[in-house]
C-alpha cells in the first residue's frame, strides 16, 4: 500500500492534474484514496465537491479534531474516496507549527486508514511548508510533476534537497518514484531541452511519459 505524495513547490506545474488524473485511472483496478493538503482545494474541486460545503476536511484529521476515517467521502467514482480539503487548511499551517509532532500528524492520522487502501496519493500545496513536510513524512514514494519551461531544474534542485533533508531525519523510507514532465509543447525546442536536461541529470528518475500541454 503504497503512500505517493505528489509534490513540488513551484505552482501550477500539474500537481493537481496529476493526482486527480493518476487516481481516477488506478481506482479502475484498486483501492484509491486521495488526499488533498492544499488549502487551495482544487483536487476537492476537481472531483465535483464545493470546498465551502465540507463539513469534515484534512485540516480537522491534522490537528486531530476527527480521525480520518470520519473526514474520507466517496468522489462519486467507485474505489475512489477522498480527503476533502477546505479553507480551514491554510490556518493548519500556523497551527500546526505550535503543535506536539507535528511533522508527523498526517502519518499518525493516516495510519488507522491506510490498509482499507491500494494506494494512497496525496496532493500538495506549492510550497515546503508543514503541509508539504507532513505528506513527505507519510509518504514511501514522492513524484514530482515538473513543468517543461525554463529553469526548471532550479526547482527541482531545491526540491532534492529537501528530500534528502527530510530522509536523513524525518522519514528514512521516502524514495524518489519519479519525475513527470508536464505541459510538453513538441513545437518548441525549450520544452525538449528541458526534458533532455532533467533526463541528464536524473536517468533513473524521469518518467518516459511526458504530459502534452495543451495544443490549439
Ligand atoms: N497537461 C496540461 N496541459 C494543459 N494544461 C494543463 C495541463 N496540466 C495542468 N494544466 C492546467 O494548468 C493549471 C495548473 O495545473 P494544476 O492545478 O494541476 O497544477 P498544480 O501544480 O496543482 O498547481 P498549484 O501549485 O497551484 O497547486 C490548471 O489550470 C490546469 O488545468
Ligand atoms: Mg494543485
Amino acid at each position: 500500500m503504497p503512500v505517493v505524495a505528489v509534490a513540488n513547490q513551484k505552482g501550477g506545474v500539474g500537481k493537481t492534474t496529476t493526482a486527480v488524473n493518476l487516481g481516477a485511472y488506478l481506482a479502475l483496478g484498486v483501492r484509491v484514496l486521495l488526499i488533498d493538503l492544499d488549502p487551495q482545494a482544487n483536487a476537492t474541486s476537481s472531483l465535483g465537491l464545493d470546498p465551502s460545503g465540507v463539513e469534515l476536511s484534512t485540516y480537522e484529521a491534522l490537528i486531530g479534531q476527527v480521525p480520518m476515517a470520519d473526514a474520507i467521502v466517496s468522489s462519486g467514482r467507485l474505489q475512489l474516496d477522498l480527503v476533502p480539503a477546505s479553507r480551514a487548511l491554510a490556518g493548519a499551517q500556523v497551527e500546526l507549527v505550535e503543535m506536539p509532532d507535528r511533522e508527523h500528524r498526517l502519518r499518525v492520522a493516516l495510519s488507522e486508514v491506510r490498509t482499507r487502501y491500494d494506494v494512497v496519493l496525496i496532493d500538495c500545496p506549492p510550497s515546503l511548508g508543514i503541509l508539504t513536510l507532513n505528506a513527505l513524512v507519510s509518504a514511501d514514494l514522492l513524484l514530482a510533476p515538473v513543468q517543461c519551461e525554463y529553469l526548471a531544474l532550479e526547482g527541482v534542485a531545491q526540491l532534492m534537497e529537501t528530500i534528502e533533508l527530510v530522509r536523513d531525519t524525518l522519514n528514512p523510507r521516502l524514495e524518489l518514484l519519479g519525475m513527470l514532465m508536464t505541459m510538453y509543447d513538441p513545437r518548441t525546442r525549450l520544452s525538449s531541452q528541458v526534458v533532455d536536461e532533467v533526463r541528464r541529470h536524473f536517468p533513473e528518475h524521469t518518467f518516459e511519459t511526458v504530459i502534452p500541454g495543451a495544443s490549439d
